[in-house]
């Protein structure tokens, strides 16, 4: 929108006509809330409440090509990683951008405000009566879930015309806390109760099946690997111990967790918690681990926005992180997918290696109308600077053998993001050899394809809250896993003086042109979609090299480093 020229101060003119001056930043943010939260009224005009201000960054499209010349293994800049302080020179907003935001909040009497290294993210913390003059549009509301709160606005906000020169998004308004949730239940595929006769997933099986010796271990002080939570999910201590003794023989290993960031919650334990922890201590093993632990703690603030903003205001963090956040694509804004997509690169830029689980909705479904459904690509996974892990099972239960698709497994095509390059070719052969593909309607063939991997995700034992629980699924649980092996790899670079891997996927795809054995193909089933007519229930099929399934396939301990030791 145009914004009108008049001759009056600002707030006057938002008083005026409040409902027409103004822009949307995300107006195509969904603004329902999600199944589960009850609303519990409204919020007091004096409650404080943090908005997240996303500033304009400076230099992103030589960000983009920093990161893709850091990340590529023919480039003489691979693996010249940038410190956070050269990445906040780079990054850091205009002082013009900054004077004009600090300016306005000003004129609102907001001065409590927290910035961060890259000063890209403003915290500012004021009462909701001002927010909502603030921010026209916006009202405060709070909900809750599982004793959890928050605080949120189910319409949407404007800021002046002039301000969206030098603003991405505010953060603490729309978007709730989600999470890949893990199961624990016996799943009965093809009629079979097939877990009933499987010994269950841990730490050897896994190490067996991915060729990991007992030597193949952490040994590198400066290593280290980290898993983040989102939810109120809290690790207890002594279930990892407690899972190391009944699991961890056979391989050396740490039994605790070195940093906890953020707070962890008293009370019980979450499944999801002590499973991401247990596994990435169990192919990481001997390797320093993390843990975020929801940060994010006021109830008007994003647990995943603020652990992406954490990363930016740490300048030592480990090389290696786990996620299993997710949420529809269709459900969140563009700029805010746009700019998460931009702290991703920052991370890249730097070395981080991020992996994200697929999902476990498989192709997912958009329920429109018949004739109209289509897929439902998932974000962060769809983003093409994060590594994205979907999930496989044994193909026989009694045994360690070869692996199929488990068809939870999240995969498919962006709607937003367009297809990188560095998977152009691998996914465009895929596309034309298929034996069977969905009609093209229900998915975007020239979006950013995911996953790129796959590891286990099925029929896993956890230790949480002291028992050991059988039956844990989902690509949660094959994140941690591939992680692991990763931060293996970092440390054998590491000890021979390389950089770590830092983005992976150009590395990745480049080595499989060549027809490489360091992952096992997963060739077989396919995963769920729409239930309806047209394609009755399935979405993509696996096929040799790589799908929109099980992406490369599963981790070959052995190979994949000698793959990637240049
Ligand atoms: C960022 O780190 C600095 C110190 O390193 C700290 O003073 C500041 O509060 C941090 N900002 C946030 C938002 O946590
Ligand atoms: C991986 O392990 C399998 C089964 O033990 C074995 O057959 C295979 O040769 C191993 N591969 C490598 C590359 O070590
Ligand atoms: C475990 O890692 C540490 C460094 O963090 C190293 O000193 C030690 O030798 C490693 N343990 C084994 C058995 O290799
Ligand atoms: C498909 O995706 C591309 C890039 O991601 C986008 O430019 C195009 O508009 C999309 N097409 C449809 C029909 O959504
Ligand atoms: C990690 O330590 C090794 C020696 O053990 C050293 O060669 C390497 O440069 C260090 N790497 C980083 C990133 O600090
Ligand atoms: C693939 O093989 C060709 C020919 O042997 C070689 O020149 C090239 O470097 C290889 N590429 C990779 C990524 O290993």
């Amino acid at each position: 929108m145009v914004g009108l020229r008049l001759p009056v101060p600002v707030p006057l003119i938002l008083c005026l006509v409040g409902l027409v001056m103004g822009t949307y930043l995300e107006p195509d943010q969904t603004l329902s809330i999600p199944e589960g939260w009850i609303h519990v009224g409204h919020v007091t005009p004096t409650d404080d409440v943090i908005l997240t201000f996303a500033l304009k960054q400076q230099h992103i499209r030589e960000l983009e090509q920093l990161v893709g010349r850091v990340s590529d293994p023919d480039s003489s800049q691979y693996g010249q990683f940038l410190s956070l302080e050269e990445l906040s020179a780079l990054v850091q907003p205009s002082s013009e951008t900054l004077g004009t935001v600090r300016m306005w909040l000003e004129k609102y009497g907001i001065q409590e405000c927290e910035t961060i290294q890259t000063r890209d993210f403003l915290m500012c913390r004021t009462q909701a009566r001002i927010a909502q003059q603030l921010l026209p549009g916006c009202q405060f509301h709070r909900y809750m879930k599982d004793g959890q709160t928050v605080v949120r606005s189910t319409s949407p906000y404007k800021i002046p015309d002039e301000l969206s020169l030098h603003i991405d998004f505010v953060g603490g308004l729309h978007r709730f806390p989600t999470q890949r949730q893990v199961l624990s239940h016996k799943r009965d595929t093809q009629g079979q109760a097939r877990a009933e006769f499987h010994l269950g997933v841990t730490p050897s099986i896994l190490r067996q099946r991915y060729n990991l010796s007992a030597s193949d271990i952490g040994s590198q002080p400066n290593n280290s690997q980290a898993c983040a939570q989102f939810l109120e999910q809290y690790f207890l201590p002594a279930d990892l111990s407690e899972f190391m003794q009944l699991f961890g023989r056979g391989f050396q290993h740490h039994s605790e967790v070195d940093q906890v960031v953020g707070q962890q919650g008293g009370g019980r334990a979450g499944l999801e918690a002590s499973l991401d922890v247990e596994y990435i201590m169990s192919t990481g093993a001997n390797i320093s681990t993390w843990v975020f632990s929801n940060p994010g703690r006021h109830e008007s603030q994003e647990p995943f926005l603020q652990w992406m903003i954490l990363l930016s205001n740490m300048s030592s963090v480990p090389w290696v992180h786990t996620i299993s956040y997710g949420d529809d694509e269709d459900s969140l804004s563009v700029a805010f997918m746009q700019r998460i997509n931009v702290e991703f690169m920052k991370a890249a830029s730097r070395g981080l290696t991020i992996l994200f689980a697929s999902g476990d909705d498989g192709a997912g479904c958009r329920h429109v109308a018949e004739g109209k459904n289509t897929f439902r690509p998932s974000f962060p996974a769809s983003s093409p600077y994060v590594t994205t892990v979907g999930g496989t099972s044994f193909k026989n239960p009694f045994q360690v053998t070869r692996e199929v698709t488990d068809y939870i497994s999240g995969g498919g095509f962006s709607n937003v993001f367009s297809m990188p390059d560095y998977q152009a070719s691998a996914v465009s052969q895929y596309l034309k050899n298929a034996p069977k593909l969905p009609p093209s309607t229900y998915y975007n063939g020239s979006g950013r394809a995911y996953p790129d991997v796959a590891a286990l995700s099925d029929n896993y034992w956890v230790v949480t809250n002291r028992v050991p629980i059988p039956w844990v699924s989902g690509t949660s649980a094959s994140t941690p896993v591939f992680g692991g092996i990763l931060s293996l790899i970092n440390d054998r670079r590491l000890q021979k003086g390389l950089s770590p891997l830092g983005f992976l996927n150009p590395a990745l795809y480049r080595l499989q042109v060549n027809g490489s054995q360091a992952l096992y193909d997963v060739t077989e089933g396919c995963h769920l979609s729409c239930i309806d007519d047209l394609v009755l229930g399935q979405g993509f099929c696996a096929s040799p090299s790589w799908d929109p399934v099980t992406g490369w396939g599963t981790p070959n301990f052995p190979e994949l480093l000698r793959a990637l030791l240049f």
